[in-house]
């Protein structure tokens, strides 16, 4: 099977009960399948929260790792809207001229550095290394800080694995807790002077809230950028034709993006609890148990999506969820097409071909459910 085939494990369960099931740390999670339903979940804040117990609404659960709220992850509206209205405006800035020129120059320097050699273990070698540097454009801090990011590896933020591990995140939270102390005593225009600066409803934050912002920051965006970039790389290294289109066509490029995130789907599901008893597909919920919204499931919908297990490059109808739907619809998704956007556009000025050599899948176990999410590594030559 060609190594950029991403199949759906939850077609059947999706039309025969439109519920999955998975345990998880005792804490059960009801996975909602279709498209419909996952975003009437999404929009229904009252009976589905995210604002529980921090952590809770992450599957699998990180409660026994952590007790910072993220923020405005964690948050039901209408605070939710109160913090979001801080930030929204900042998450806007990959549209500047001077973002994008500077992601360019990244991007163009990766490029020509993966050129030059033999093979590229593209995960650690090219996707962490891109994901680390663009995210210093959006902190706006000095692009050196991406050499720390780069050093804490892809495994610091994930919850899989070696992941639950209060140990590793202790690396993250010491490191934002002496970047705001080097705010507070030097105000600058990056993230953390911002979110010290600003305001919710008159109030400032407190310094546990901008961690739970920044913490956010870093992990929402880590993983799922990654994914979203190695596995595009494996489609083009596959698909050549769908990249001489975009170059021949490039009023298609922007289709073509929302076309392979809502593919891939780098974000397979998220939590939320319910605060009532309720049902989904007349499956009882209970109150105080999980279920979680899975955008990999609705973005193969195939009474949304016609040829759903197919990548349609020029997609012009795509209603797709892979950044989530409604109130808390990704904040870095603009950061993160803009990325898509950039590398695409100089894999056609720079690049004739690449080859897969070796590629090793990362498969996520999902109860009865086996989902290829990306490749723990793999190795590409660039020509
Ligand atoms: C929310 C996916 C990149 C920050 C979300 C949600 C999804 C998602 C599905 C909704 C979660 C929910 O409803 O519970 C993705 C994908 C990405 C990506 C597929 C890359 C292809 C990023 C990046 C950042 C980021 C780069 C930041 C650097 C956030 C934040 C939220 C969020 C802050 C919460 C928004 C809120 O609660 O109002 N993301 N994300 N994401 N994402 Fe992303």
């Amino acid at each position: 099977m060609a190594k950029c085939t991403f199949s759906d494990p939850f077609e059947k369960a999706r039309k025969e009960v439109g519920i999955g099931e998975m345990d998880d740390q005792n804490d059960p999670v009801k996975m909602v399948l279709g498209h419909k339903d996952v975003r009437r979940c999404a929009h229904n804040h009252k009976t589905f929260q995210s604002g529980a117990e921090p952590g809770r609404i992450v599957v699998p659960s990180e409660v026994n790792i952590r007790d910072i709220r993220q923020i405005p992850f964690e948050v039901d509206p209408p605070q939710h809207g109160s913090y979001r209205a801080v930030v929204e405006d900042w998450f806007k800035r990959p549209l500047e001229e001077e973002y994008t020129a500077q992601l360019e120059k990244q991007i163009g320097v990766l490029i020509d550095e993966a050129l030059t050699k033999d093979s590229v273990e593209v995960i650690n070698e090219f996707s962490l290394v891109l994901q680390s540097r663009a995210l210093t454009l959006l902190f706006n801090v000095p692009f050196s800080e991406s050499e720390t990011w780069i050093s804490w590896g892809t495994h610091v933020f994930r919850s899989e694995e070696t992941a639950l591990d209060a140990g590793k995140a202790q690396v993250l939270y010491d490191y934002i807790d002496k970047k705001l102390e080097e705010s507070k005593q030097n105000p600058g225009d990056d993230f953390y002077s911002k979110l010290l600066a600003a305001e919710v409803d008159g109030k400032k934050l407190t310094d546990e809230e901008i961690k739970g912002v920044v913490v956010l920051t870093f992990s929402g965006g880590r993983d799922t950028v990654i994914n979203a970039v190695t596995n595009s790389l494996a489609y083009f290294a596959e698909n050549p034709a769908s990249l001489e289109r975009i170059k021949n066509e490039p009023e298609i490029l922007n289709f073509a993006i929302e076309e392979l995130v809502r593919y891939f789907s780098p974000l397979t599901h998220m939590g939320r609890v319910a605060t009532e008893d309720t049902q989904v597909c007349e499956h009882a919920i209970q109150a105080d148990t999980r279920i979680s919204l899975n955008w990999a499931s609705a973005n193969r919908d195939a009474t949304v999506f016609e040829k759903a297990n197919e990548v349609v490059i020029d997609r012009k109808i795509n209603p797709h969820v892979a950044f989530g739907f409604g109130t808390h619809n990704c904040l870095g998704a603009t950061h993160a097409r803009q990325i898509l956007k950039v590398l695409i556009k100089t894999l056609i000025k720079k690049v004739d071909s690449i080859e897969i050599l070796e590629a090793d899948e990362n498969i996520e176990t999902l109860g009865e459910f086996k989902r290829k999410v990306g490749f723990n590594s793999i190795q590409m030559k660039f020509n």
